[in-house]
């Protein structure tokens, strides 16, 4: 098989060797030394991948990262909502393309499966998303466990597309068109109590289908994540089933994630099983592993850099085109008066 890569990691924003070293002297003493060889806490691999010349996928390959994880043809009530119709209050800036579904699917942050971005897809092409439940759950008077036709259709829940900006901490960026539906509509389904202070997300543990589970035992898996409430509840963050049309495919997180637009890619966790309203802040997957690294918080922020690299600029992928990082990753707008 080719190893082709689309895109570049933070190659440009490695700080000097001295702190990557000390970095993985302070992960070893927390038994974590073998994180700072791979994914969000190193960059060499990704140098190698910057020089290599990008080749394209054949049609077999292109054909595997396209595929969508439910089969519509399995979901008879489903069969009409794909694709849905386009939100135009939701639009890129009049410049912006949107980033080719071959190369937003082949190259990915999945850990379950990898932390080689270039092979989540296929890794992930063994992974069953079909069927599926969610249960939404904790300070809520109406908890309930949801399947894939039921989250589609329920009634509140309204299917559309929209065309975001997607920001990773790693300082690279794309514009894809997502399909769902406000995270809101599901919440207000199981009615909330006053006391349901945050939302906590967990994640699909099934090492038998997630090699990354089982190769790297170190990782407090499941991935969880969590919103305070107000977040949860505004209407850009979204519920996400589908992208470029169709239902998601597996590496991207099928059959349901998270997209939370103005903060770090890791803040929109993939492949969910439970969503829990409680009371106390929950701590998350990254911030468990590196506090200084990924505050609960983490909205796009130019200002405030990465203690290993500048935030100030991103790279588009796919294009490889720098352009200055926005605050809240241009949806300031919306999401400001949260914080203030
Ligand atoms: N969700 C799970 N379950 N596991 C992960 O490793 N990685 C996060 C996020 N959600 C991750 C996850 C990170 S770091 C990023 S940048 C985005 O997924 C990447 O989404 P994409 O691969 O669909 O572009």
């Amino acid at each position: 098989m080719r190893n082709f890569s689309h895109k570049t990691g933070p190659a440009t924003h490695i700080t000097d060797e001295t702190q990557y070293h000390n970095r993985r002297k302070f992960l070893k003493t927390l038994g974590l030394g073998t994180i700072a060889a791979a994914g969000m806490f190193t960059v060499g691999k990704h140098i190698r991948n910057a020089s290599a010349a990008p080749d394209a996928p054949s049609a077999t390959e292109a054909a595997a990262i396209l595929r969508p994880g439910i089969d519509l043809a399995g979901h008879p009530k489903l069969a009409g909502l794909y694709p849905a119709n386009r939100n135009m209050l939701y639009r890129l800036p009049a410049d912006a393309k949107l980033t080719e579904a071959v190369i937003a699917g082949s190259y990915n942050n999945f850990y379950e499966f990898t932390t080689d971005k270039d092979r989540v897809w296929r890794l992930a092409q063994q992974f069953e998303p079909d069927p599926w439940t969610i249960e939404v759950t904790g300070q809520c008077n109406r908890p309930g466990k949801f399947d894939i036709d039921a989250i589609h259709t329920m009634p509140g829940v309204q299917l559309e597309e929209r065309h975001y900006r997607f920001r990773c901490v790693e300082a690279w960026t794309m514009d894809v068109p997502w399909t769902g539906f406000e995270l809101n509509q599901l919440l207000k389904q199981v009615d909330p109590k006053p006391d349901a202070k945050y939302v906590r997300f967990i994640t699909a543990n099934k090492p038998e289908q997630m090699p990354g589970i089982k190769n790297q035992p170190w990782y407090p898996w499941p991935y969880f994540e969590a919103l305070r409430i107000d977040e949860a509840m505004n209407p850009l963050a979204m519920m996400v089933t589908g992208i470029y049309g169709k239902p998601l495919p597996r590496q991207h997180g099928a059959p349901f994630r998270l997209i939370v637009p103005w903060k770090y890619g890791y803040k929109s966790p993939k492949s969910i099983v439970k969503i829990e309203l409680v009371r106390e802040r929950p701590k998350t997957f990254w911030e468990t592993l590196a506090p200084d690294e990924y505050p609960f918080l983490s909205n796009v922020d130019p200002t405030v850099p990465h203690p290993r690299w500048s935030q100030a600029s991103e790279r588009v992928i796919g294009t490889g085109e720098r352009r200055p990082t926005l605050p809240y990753n241009g949806y300031a707008q919306y999401v400001a008066h949260l914080y203030q």
